[in-house]
């Protein structure tokens, strides 16, 4: 099993999640964070420390988000890891929240 982020950290990056990984899991994208299936240890520490609530179990993603499954296994190959919290993302508290942002997912 493992954590996966979704749709709604897209445009927002708080990046709370990273302060508590054991692991080091998280990978930055210029838009988003995506946490590594293979490094993931299921700890659920990051869950309720992000702002956006966008991080879910794997087996308990809401209803169309299943895509980030892939998504995060795929980006977190190719994305540097990013272990220390940084500001988020300059329009992150209009952005959160708002639906269908998939589309202006940056890679
Ligand atoms: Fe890291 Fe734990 Fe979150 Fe997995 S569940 S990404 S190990 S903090
Ligand atoms: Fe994204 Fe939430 Fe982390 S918005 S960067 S998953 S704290």
């Amino acid at each position: 099993m493992t954590f996966v982020v979704t749709e709604n950290c897209i445009k927002c990056k708080f990046t709370d999640c990273v302060d508590v990984c054991p692991v080091d899991c998280f990978h930055e994208g210029p838009n988003f964070l995506v946490i590594d299936p293979d490094e993931c240890i299921d700890c659920t520490l990051c869950e309720p420390e992000c702002p956006a609530n966008a991080i879910f179990a794997e087996d308990e993603l809401p209803e169309g988000q299943e895509i980030f499954i892939q998504l995060n296994a795929e980006l977190s190959k190719q994305w540097p890891i990013l272990t220390e919290v940084k500001a988020p993302l300059p329009e992150a508290d209009i952005w959160n929240g708002k639906e269908n942002k998939v589309e202006f997912l940056e890679k």
